[in-house]
């Protein structure tokens, strides 16, 4: 008998398919709702084999305990902060994410935030549409230059490497704070503490941990330069939001940029009526390619799971 899948969200049609294939699928769709509802969830998931999982799926002890025959729990994404991995590998379940897959979006779309926080994009932009615009004057607007200047990563693993390699080709010095030792001789290790005071962009890579919640806090932001930018397309509540926006209205810091929030879809009111801030709404890996990439990742660990092969990308 074909083992049964549940499958909560939207993903590319060819890969619908190949879940297909391997098993009796389960597809939550409806029209106008995007998120499966949490109680629909545990109850869906009863009797499935596998569950292929979004960011947005809080993949609580619950929902492992009412999934009962799950082998595989796949997450299509890279971050599995929304997964009781604990609970998970107590009842022997396999849990997987997609990691490598996304490492470039991820890192444009960095360098979007970084480009677009230094070169006032975001306010540009909204000026030109108010009609607002009186003409070229030669100190209008001005923005930082980034040649010379020092990158700071946070979590020196696939992401802010490819943040780092990118920092370098626009003449950056790189530095990075890590949880366990790095090498790399084309950048300077250094506490976390040092490479907030010392750089002039600080870009958050690290998984969201019980350690990495709320790692940029007040004090945090205090310690850096007021010239820097903090870019954040890891995990929303590595920054605290509040004190973000506290920091910035007193010019503590001269910018942010920002993918991921404390609590999304919600954004903190304050940082809405900022201009030195950039917001967008989590498209970190936001590519036609690169999302068919993490889909098809998560269905060949299910298929490697079933053929009793090892997954592909379990999480460590
Ligand atoms: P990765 O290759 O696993 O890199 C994460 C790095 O963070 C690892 O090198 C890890 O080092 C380090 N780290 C862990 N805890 C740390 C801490 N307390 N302080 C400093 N460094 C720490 O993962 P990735 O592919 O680069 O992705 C990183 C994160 O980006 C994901 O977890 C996800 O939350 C986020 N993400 C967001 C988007 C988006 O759409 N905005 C897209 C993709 C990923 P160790 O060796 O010490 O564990
Ligand atoms: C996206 O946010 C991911 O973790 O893949």
């Amino acid at each position: 008998m074909k083992p049964s899948i549940l499958l909560t969200g939207k993903i590319p049609s060819s890969v619908v398919a190949t879940l297909e294939e391997i098993g009796n699928l389960d597809h939550f769709r409806r029209d106008g709702v995007d998120l499966m509802p949490h109680d629909e969830l545990v109850a869906r998931v009863a009797g499935k084999q596998a569950l292929v999982s979004m960011i947005t799926d809080a993949v609580s002890r619950d929902v492992i305990e009412a999934g009962t025959d799950l082998k595989i729990i796949a997450n299509a994404a890279v971050g599995y902060n929304n997964i009781d991995v604990a609970a998970a590998r107590q009842r022997g379940i396999i849990v997987t994410n997609t990691p490598g897959v996304l490492i470039d979006a991820t890192a444009d779309l960095t360098w979007a935030l970084i480009l677009g926080i230094t070169r006032r994009i975001g306010e540009g932009e909204r000026l030109v549409r108010r009609g607002e615009w009186k003409g070229w004057t030669f100190d209008f607007m001005l923005g930082a230059e980034l040649k010379g200047k020092q990158l700071g990563i946070v979590g020196y693993g696939g992401i802010g490497r490819a943040v780092a390699a990118r920092g370098r080709a626009f003449g950056m010095r790189i530095a990075h704070a890590s949880r366990t030792p790095k090498s790399d001789p084309d950048a300077e290790a250094m506490p976390l503490d040092r490479l907030l005071a010392t750089s002039d962009v600080v870009s958050l890579h690290c998984p969201l941990t019980s350690e990495t919640r709320h790692l940029i806090d007040q004090p945090a932001l205090a310690r850096m330069k007021r010239s820097a930018y903090l870019i954040n397309t890891a995990r929303g509540p590595v920054v605290d939001e509040k004190a973000l926006a506290w920091a910035l209205r007193m010019r503590l810091i001269a910018g942010a940029g920002l993918d991921v929030f404390e609590e999304e879809p919600k954004v903190n009111p304050e940082l809405l009526t900022l201009e030195n801030v950039i917001l967008v709404p989590h498209l970190g890996s936001g590519t036609v390619e690169t999302r068919t990439a993490m889909a098809d990742l998560a269905a060949r660990n299910v298929a490697a799971v079933f053929a009793g092969q090892s997954p592909l990308t379990p999480v460590s």
